[in-house]
């Protein structure tokens, strides 16, 4: 893949035959699953010639989607794109999918019927070898595996897109939250969530999973890598993350600005100011839940949060599935959530590692360095927090300073320092942080001082 990739998707195709319709609508699915598309809209006003943006934009395109319709071949634009679409995948990589529309894949391939008319036409009028390159550019293309619409989805174009696009996010690949620096450990909690969440059950029941433990345990971390892992594959039609629900509550305005986020997400903005909360209620209620939805709310404290957002089990549509993070159960007990789910600790192992990718940016500890990173690994409790602040705090330090900040935390009672950290440094007021402090949690100071001169 081209190194400087803006684009995920290129579409080339013939605005004749598709500009208004399939294209159209194309367009809106890759735009609904967050694809970010080049598509060029003034092939009809240019002259002849492919410009040098166009072939830029396809340079620096991930996937190039060509339409094959019958007019496709007629245009002398459409071959020159071609060309440098097959040109970027044998350079780069670029993953090319042809789809068939209203046209039979071997008349493209073997350039018969429409397609042989218009190459007779071209080789009156332009250079041979020009010809010549288009036409094997068009038979590679052509023998790709690709989408015809024919034989899908009984010829359904809204299926057939839907079910092409998600092929195409999929081998994009995409994450749409970055879950963490070094992640450790994620992998078996994702999948005990998504056993608490019954996927794949193919039951019809609104589902609400509850992620609850201490501040810093990772339970963002856990619903990111959730959300990431099902927001596409699973039969969603519209889905939101919406981070940080309590402290943005707390903000002026904050409760419109949550609505209008989740408004946003799940596309039904429509550029609609919410005026007041009690008007965002009342639109997320009347247009939000009668879609089935993927609702992630991290780290709600309080119920009017639930509330100004308008959930209710039974307002939602079945097949929905929310997932709450919080620390405290009784904030979201007016959900009647069917399972909570409290994350295991990481285990020693997994400890070690995450310890070790901040001190030394590696999965494991330096030489010299092992039996002290043991030491203070088993302080943390496995708290992924704890772990990372450490790690991050030691990483520049001598042996001698390691034995010295060694000592300073062994006056921690061994049992305490989980206790102290119910909440993260960041919620702590600054009562709770002289309280903190006070009982030596001396890597907390050092690592929020190191963080403020960073910034
Ligand atoms: N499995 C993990 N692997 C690597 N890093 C992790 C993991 N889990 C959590 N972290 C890191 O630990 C920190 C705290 O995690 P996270 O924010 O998910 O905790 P939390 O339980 O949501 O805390 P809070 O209650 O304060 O919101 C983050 O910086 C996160 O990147
Ligand atoms: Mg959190």
């Amino acid at each position: 893949m081209a190194a400087s990739c803006i684009y995920d998707v290129f579409l080339s195709f013939s605005g004749v035959d598709t500009r208004k319709n399939f294209t159209a609508h194309l367009l809106a699915a890759l735009e609904r699953h967050d694809l970010y598309t080049f598509r060029d809209d003034t092939k009809l006003t240019r002259g002849e010639e492919i410009g040098p943006e166009l072939l830029k934009a396809i340079e620096q395109s991930k996937v190039s989607i060509i339409i094959f319709s019958k007019s496709y071949a007629s245009s002398r634009w459409c071959l020159d794109e071609l060309v440098k679409i097959m040109n970027c995948k044998r350079r780069f990589g670029q993953i090319v999918i042809p789809i068939f529309y209203d046209i039979q894949p071997s008349d493209v391939r073997s350039q018969r019927g429409c397609y042989e008319e218009a190459f007779a036409s071209h080789e009156k009028r332009f250079d041979m070898k020009m010809v010549k390159n288009w036409r094997s550019a068009l038979k590679e293309a052509a023998n790709l595996s690709g989408y015809d619409l024919q034989n899908m989805a009984n010829g359904c174009e809204s299926t057939f897109i839907e079910t092409a696009v998600r092929e195409v996010a999929d081998k994009l690949n995409l994450t749409c939250l970055s879950v963490a620096d070094y992640p450790v450990g994620i992998k078996p909690r994702v999948k005990k969530l998504s056993e608490f969440l019954k996927l794949g059950s193919n039951s019809d029941n609104v589902r609400i999973v509850a992620i609850w433990g201490i501040g810093g345990s990772g339970k963002t971390t856990i619903a990111k890598a959730m959300y990431n892992r099902i927001h596409r594959i699973h039969e969603f039609e519209s889905s939101s993350f919406l981070a940080n629900v309590g402290p943005t509550s707390m903000q002026p305005n904050g409760f419109v600005e949550l609505q209008e986020k989740l408004l946003c997400d799940l596309r039904l903005d429509g550029n609609q100011r919410i005026r007041s909360q009690d008007y965002g209620i009342e639109v997320i209620k009347r247009r939000a839940w009668c879609r089935k939805v993927l609702l992630v709310l991290d780290d709600v404290d309080n119920i009017r949060q639930l509330r100004a957002l308008a959930i209710n089990r039974d307002l939602l549509r079945s097949g929905s599935i929310i997932i709450v993070t919080t620390r405290n159960l009784s904030s979201v007990s007016s959900l009647q959530v069917d399972e909570v789910y409290k994350p295991k600790e990481l285990n020693r192992e997994e400890s070690l590692q995450l310890f070790s990718w901040h001190a030394f940016r590696r999965d494991q500890p330096v030489e010299d360095y092992e039996i002290l990173s043991e030491e203070v690994v088993s302080y943390a409790k496995g708290l992924p927090l704890v772990l990372e602040i450490l790690g991050s705090f030691l990483s520049d330090k001598t042996v001698p300073e390691w034995r010295s900040e060694l000592k300073k935390l062994k006056k921690i009672p061994n049992n305490d320092v989980q206790g102290k950290l119910r909440l993260s440094f960041d919620s702590l007021d600054n009562e709770q942080r002289g309280l903190f402090l006070d009982i030596a949690c001396f890597f907390l100071l050092e690592w929020t001082k190191t963080c403020q001169s960073k910034h």
